[in-house]
């Protein structure tokens, strides 16, 4: 990773591993905050986000702080400046403040790839359109496996608009590397058509109740209506069909995950029950969120 994080495609099964061993360091125990380390003292991680954050900005904040790095924060809501200007002057702008790392989020995929070309800092993307969220599918990957012994032979389903999701690509590049036999369940205008590409013998279906039958984790994603173009999305149907309601739950492995990357738009994609119950893990991913970003700065930063 000498040029950052830019997806998990590019890591391999032993990288993400050290990453998730690595995070397993910084989770702090039950009821006890986070330890301080000095690892990266006097190192200036700047975060350009283009795009809204709550969780993932704030939690590189944190992640940085925690290792004794300078952090600096740069939000532009909206992106009204083109593609190619808004790149070029970002590309300026952060070369000119001459940071150690930077952490990007943009509402175009590819963005933190073509950023990485020009800038000889590790940059890390923290989101870059459809495409990829590294750090949400291994902060995922550590939530699941601080409740299991092992990824493999999972059964996952993944439902809600993966066409428009860079947290479905992500996780369904990390878990395929991983054994996991993933299925992915949403409307069929958002079940996308190159999935099969990216990983072999993943299993699509329109039909919520098979998806999560037998399902070990149930991974919930929000619906993009800001990358839709179609007018026509059934948002009132929507819930009525891929909504995530305890009658579900049932049909999942007793001791399911409920997983959900936040933000949760309760009574669209999921209930108050079901968000709020003894099996999700909603609020735990938040929390591995920081340890995750924690390893992940510090192999892309410390010498
Ligand atoms: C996700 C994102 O931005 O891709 N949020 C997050 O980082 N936790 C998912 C979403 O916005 O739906």
């Amino acid at each position: 990773m000498q040029k950052g994080l830019l997806g998990i495609a590019e890591l391999s099964r032993g990288e993400i591993e050290e990453i998730l061993s690595r995070a397993r360091d910084f989770q702090p125990p039950p009821r006890q905050s986070f330890k301080r380390f000095d690892t990266l003292r006097g190192r200036m991680i700047v975060n350009v986000f283009f795009e809204a954050s709550t969780r993932t900005r704030t939690s590189f904040e944190i992640a940085a702080k925690r290792l004794g790095a300078d952090t600096l924060s740069i939000t532009a809501s909206g992106s009204s400046v083109s593609k190619g200007e808004s790149l070029v002057d970002t590309l300026n702008t952060l070369g000119a403040m001459r940071p150690d790392a930077i952490v990007m989020r943009h509402s175009a995929s590819g963005a933190p790839q073509f950023l990485s070309r020009y800038l000889p800092i590790p940059i890390v993307n923290a989101g870059d359109g459809t495409h990829e969220h590294p750090t949400q599918a291994l902060l995922d990957a550590r939530t699941i496996l601080d409740r299991r012994a092992t990824l493999e032979g999972l059964r996952i389903a993944i439902i809600g608009d993966i066409a428009h999701s860079r947290v479905a690509r992500s996780n369904i590049y990390l878990l395929s590397k991983f054994g996991v036999s993933i299925v992915l369940c949403g409307p069929a205008s958002l079940l996308p058509r190159d999935m099969a590409a990216i990983a072999p013998g993943v299993e699509l279906t329109t039909d919520m109740r098979k998806a999560i039958r037998d399902a070990d984790v149930i991974m919930m994603l929000r619906v993009q209506l800001e990358r839709q173009n179609e007018a026509s999305f059934p948002s009132n149907e929507y819930f009525q069909f891929f909504g995530l309601r305890p009658e579900h739950v049932q049909l999942a492995k007793p001791n399911v995950i409920v997983m959900h990357p936040g933000p949760i738009n309760r009574g669209r994609e999921i209930s108050s029950e079901v968000a709020d119950s003894q099996r999700s893990a909603i609020l735990n991913q938040v929390e591995n969120g920081i340890a995750v970003r924690m390893a992940v700065l510090e192999k892309v930063l410390a010498p």
